[in-house]
Parts: structure tokens; sequence; C-alpha cells
């Protein structure tokens, strides 16, 4: 098992160029499916994520390649549709495989999916929409069983506006002949980048970054090429990392209008924050302030994905801070880790109180979470002394070559 060694207190200088949305290529890797044509993906993150994602493809039938930050899939010949238990363990994501799979096949099997253990995870209301969409679903022990003769016109109301949800209806429904309309829908880049690819395919839909998204009837869908957007968690993260550790980074590419409330958060904690058409510059003195209150919210709000790195950032802030959590009802179990480098943090439920002491001491910390090892190299990087971060294999699931990345713009880090 690898762990990064960290020599932490070291400023961060250069240019960081953000790499291609993990939470954006997935759903896109999962529409291939519905069409028996080669679709290109540029900029498709160099991450375990997506190979897991591969391997479900290559599971199912398709033809895979992915080199260079291309992928190119082509599923003329994909017959399966049934995932293996052992893939469906790897990623939350392999769930957004249900939808396409039920349209391309009328039937499907999955099991629970995996991924970062933030609580519970359900997945009701994918369950529920497809209901209403038509789909007869029964559960055979671990296993969920789909079949589907056509997917019917409806409107679909979600009781809460998940992301996933949003993305499989959309996956389900973009090369049907029916009218839905998602009422409630997530507005998050991602699923407006999800619809850029669909409509790029032959798709008609419309509404995505609104809280109605209408799918209109197009039969059969076609190969393209794409781009995938920015990684704006990735880009926080590092910006985080500079405000913490101090110096001043280009964030090239970094999509300033999907980081509205980070920027805000940023500034607010003392950093200055420059905005261009092809990036952000963050620059920090190391002179952090505290955030008297903050929640996490969905899109436009503040981001969950960022909240772990940001109460690194806030544990060696001049005061006290306080973060509610909630979207996920398990999302600090890297805080007892940093409380090993000397912060000072209370937990109570969905909430932590983070008291600023300045700095941090190194210690040997474990990651558990994607996120949170994010949070834990950020503090590695800005702590007195030596860190040795264990789990690198979950930051490997999102961050492209995060050492060589933060290298590039002096950290001493290195894989051990
Ligand atoms: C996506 O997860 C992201 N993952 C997550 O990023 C992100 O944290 C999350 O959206 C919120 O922004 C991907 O895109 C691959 P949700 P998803 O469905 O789709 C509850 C990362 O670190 N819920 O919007 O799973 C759920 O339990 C990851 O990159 C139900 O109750 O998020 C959670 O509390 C972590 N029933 C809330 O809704 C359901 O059927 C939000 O979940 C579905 C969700």
């Amino acid at each position: 098992m690898c762990r990064f060694e960290i020599n932490g207190g070291k400023h961060l200088c250069g240019e960081i160029r953000t790499q291609g949305s993990k939470n954006s290529v997935l759903p896109i890797m999962a529409a291939t499916l519905l069409t028996d044509k080669e679709c290109i993906i540029h900029n498709c993150p160099d991450i375990s994520d997506v190979a897991s994602a591969l391997e479900i493809l290559d599971g199912l039938g398709c033809r895979t390649q992915y080199a260079n930050g291309t992928a190119v899939i082509c599923a003329a010949d994909a017959d399966n549709c049934k995932i293996p238990r052992v893939l469906m363990k790897k990623m939350r994501s392999s769930v957004m495989f249900l939808g396409p799979m039920l349209a391309r096949k009328k039937e499907a099997a999955i099991c629970r999916p995996g991924g970062c253990r933030l609580g519970e995870r359900p997945i009701d209301i994918h369950i529920d929409s497809f209901k209403k969409l038509g789909a007869e679903i029964y559960e055979d022990g671990e296993f969920i069983n789909c079949r589907i003769d056509k997917v019917l016109s409806n409107d679909i109301t979600l009781l809460y506006p998940s992301v996933g949800a949003t993305e499989n209806i959309m996956l389900l429904c973009a090369a049907g002949n029916a009218e839905v309309k998602i009422i409630n829908s997530a507005r998050e880049p991602e699923i407006v980048d999800l619809q850029n690819f669909l409509n790029k395919m032959g798709a008609d839909i419309r509404g995505a970054g609104t809280d109605t998204i209408r799918i209109c009837p197009r039969c059969k869908l076609c190969g393209c090429e794409y781009r995938v957007m920015p990684d704006r968690i990735v880009a926080a993260t590092y910006g985080c990392a500079v405000a913490m550790c101090g110096g001043n980074v280009f964030l090239k590419e970094a999509e300033a209008e999907h980081l509205r409330v980070f920027v805000a958060v940023l500034r607010r904690l003392g950093c200055d924050v420059t905005t261009y058409d092809d990036g952000m510059r963050v620059s920090s003195d190391k002179k952090i302030l505290c955030i008297p209150s903050l929640k996490t919210l969905p899109y436009p709000g503040f981001p969950t994905d960022i909240q772990p790195v940001l109460t690194s950032v806030l544990t060696v802030a001049n005061g006290c801070s306080k973060i509610n959590e909630t979207i996920f009802d398990s999302r600090f179990g890297f805080t007892d880790e940093l409380m090993r480098m000397g912060a000072d943090i209370q937990k109570d439920g969905c909430s932590v109180l983070i008291k600023g002491v300045g700095s941090l001491n190194g210690a040997e910390v474990a990651a558990a979470d994607l996120r949170g090892g994010a949070a834990l190299v950020s503090a590695g990087l800005a702590a007195e002394g030596r860190t040795i971060v264990k789990g690198v294999e979950y930051l490997d699931r999102g961050y492209e070559n995060i050492e060589a990345v933060l290298s590039g713009v002096g950290a001493d880090i290195r894989r051990i």
C-alpha cells in the first residue's frame, strides 16, 4: 500500500492545470452505452474511478481505449446487462450505468453501489423515479433487477435534488420516445455537462442548470467527440492548499463561474483571488481569518465536496469557525486525523466547531475517503515537520497524479 510522505511548510507558487471533472466524466462514460457508434471523450482524467468505469464498460461488452487523457468507447457489441458485484462496489457512480443499460437492453441487474462512506447513501430516488417511468424493479438478495418495455412520458418530481438520480433519469430517457420532465432536479454544472454531451449525441434535453429539465423524444443517438469540463472540486482543493500554505498559484482552466461561493469564501478567509476567462489566481499570506458559520448546500451553495479541505484550512485560522454539513450525515471522519496533527475540532452531529490553532504539526494519519484524504494532504503541506498520509488509494480515485501536481508548485511530497 502506498503512502504520501510530506515535509510541510513550503509555500506553493506557480501554475496548476485543472484536470477534467471526475463527476462529469463518469455519467458521460455511462452515456456511451446509448449508441452503437464510437464516442471520443477528451480531458478524461487519469484517475482510478475512470479506470473502474472503463472496466465496467469492458465487462458489458464495449470496446474501450484510454490514452493521454482521451477515452474512446464503442458500445456496438455491448450485450451484457449485469454488472458484477466487485465492480459495483468500487464506486458510487457504478449506479449511473443502470439508466443507460435499461435504455439499451430493456433489462439490467446491479447490486447496491459502493463509494466513499459518507453516511447512508440510499438509491431510493433513482428507483422510485425509474418505477414512475415504467420500470419493474425487484430485489433478489443483494441484486436489484430492472425491466422496462418502454419509457413512459411523465413528470418526475424529485423529493431531493439528487445529482445521481437527475443524471440517471436523463440517461434512461435521452434516447427514448417519451417526453419527461424532471422537477426539482439537481443544478450542478456536471448536469449541464451531461446535457451538453447527450445533446451532442443527438438528444433533445433542455433546462440543465435550472430546477426543471425537459427531455424530448429522440429515438436514435449517434457517436460524438466531446471535451469534459474542468474539475471544480479539484481546483478548489488546490486553492485551499494555497490558502493554508501561503503562496501564489494560477489554477489554469478553473471555471470561476462554477465556484462562485467558494471564491467568496476564499476571499473571506483573507486570500486574494483574481478570476480570468482561462482560470483563476489564488494568493495567500497564510494569515487565515475564521468563518463564523457556513453550511454545505446543493449547487449553487457551498459544495459538500469542498467541506473537508475547507475544514482543514480553518484549523489554522485566527478564531473559531462552525461548519454544518447538510448533504451527508457522516462526512467528518477525517477530523479525528486532523486532531492528531494538533487541530482543535469539536464534532456535534452534522456540525463541527473549529478553534483555529495557528499551526499544525506533522503526524502519521490515514485517509478513509477521497475528499477527507485531500484535507489531510493539505494539512500535511501546511504543517510543521513530516506527515505520513496512508490510504493514498482513496486520493487516486479522484486526483490525477496529486503528488506531481503539488511538487510542481513547490510542495515537498512523495509517494512511498
Ligand atoms: C454526487 O454524489 C457526487 N458524486 C458526490 O461527490 C457529491 O458529494 C454529491 O453528488 C453531492 O454534490 C458523483 O457525482 C459521482 P446525491 P451523489 O444523489 O449523486 C441522498 C466526491 O467526493 N440521496 O446528490 O451520490 C444522499 O444519501 C463525491 O466526488 C438519497 O437519500 O449525490 C445524500 O445525502 C462524494 N436517495 C444526498 O441525497 C437517493 O436516491 C445527496 O446525494 C439519492 C441520494
